[in-house]
């Protein structure tokens, strides 16, 4: 038997559901139930009548799954895969912040520890983000962790007093707006299509701007066959699905997410046959971040 047929048998046996991010290996987003960026993930988990969520993705992902279903079994096939931009924000920061300015909402990315959901009011993910700041009533906000997302969401709500927070994403910031030039320079009938991970000057220069999702649709759906992409290459794969005729450059080599890029076939396997790396989130950590995380739910519609 092969693995993939190993992986899909003990699947149907212990009733799982495996779901993955864009940026896993292709082979990986292949044997998933459900593929997505982050909020639709996060929506999916939440309406599973699986008794195993198979999480392939890092590990800000596995957590919130749980927080969000306490009852259900959550797994991450690599228990190590961690998104170092999710401990990018401290408490101390916080409460700074909310010394200074009475009215302030902390609004947390998704991409953030548990601990830093608790000290906030909203969660989003880079498809939200724009939506869910403009429902707020508070005038100031404090985002938390990514200065990038943070500073592209200010540009979109201009009315709005955007506090930033120092984190990034080691992945996104190296795409630099040299690089694109570059990669403009390349492929001249390109459209260049990037994440708001990305910096204020790689974002300039894009034709589209959006999540993972947001950047396969414009993509897929846009009448024009060349496009330089600036995230993790592991979308490729979902557009190649759509629109195998489009030609997709990256804007720079290694364009990976080396977390995403630990989890493996073999992996899933191990941990569907011996119920290995369970997510376990602290009973009084979980209750706290739930809220921002239903808060999103509720808002992001
Ligand atoms: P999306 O929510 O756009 O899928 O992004 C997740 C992420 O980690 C981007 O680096
Ligand atoms: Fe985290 Fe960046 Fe990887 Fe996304 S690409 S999971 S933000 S390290």
């Amino acid at each position: 038997m092969s693995i993939v047929e190993d992986i899909i048998r003990l699947k149907e046996e212990k009733n799982a559901v495996i779901l993955a991010h864009y940026y896993v290996d292709e082979e990986v987003q292949d044997i998933a139930d459900y593929i997505g960026d982050s909020f639709y993930l996060s929506k999916v988990a939440t309406k599973t009548d699986a008794d195993r969520i198979i999480f392939c993705g890092v590990e800000f992902m596995g957590e919130s799954a749980k927080i969000l279903n306490p009852d259900k079994c959550v797994f991450m096939p690599d228990a190590t895969a961690d998104c170092p931009m999710a401990h990018m924000a401290t408490g101390e920061e916080i409460e700074k912040v909310k010394a200074q300015y009475e009215d302030v909402a902390v609004v947390c990315y998704i991409n953030s520890t548990a601990e830093l959901k608790t000290m906030a009011d909203v969660c989003v993910t880079s498809s939200n983000a724009v939506k869910i700041v403009r429902k707020l009533p508070n005038e100031n906000i404090f985002f938390i962790p990514d200065r990038n997302l943070g500073s592209y969401v200010a540009e979109q709500v201009p009315e709005k007093n955007i506090i930033l927070n120092a984190g990034c994403c080691p992945r996104h910031v190296a795409i630099t707006a040299d690089k694109v030039k570059e990669a403009k320079a390349a492929h001249p009938n390109a459209l260049f299509a990037a994440h708001p991970e990305c910096t204020k000057d790689v974002l300039v220069q894009a034709d589209y701007i959006g999540s993972t999702s947001g950047i396969i649709d414009y993509v897929v759906n846009t009448n024009h066959d060349e496009f330089i992409i600036g995230t993790v290459d592991g979308v490729f794969a979902e557009i190649k699905k759509q629109a195998p005729g489009k030609k997709l450059y990256t804007v720079k080599d290694q364009q990976v997410c080396v977390n995403m890029k630990k989890v493996t076939l073999e992996k899933v396997l191990d941990v569907l046959a011996h119920d290995t790396n369970e997510v376990f989130v602290e009973k009084n950590l979980a209750e706290k971040s739930m809220k921002s995380l239903q808060k999103m739910l509720e808002l992001g519609q």
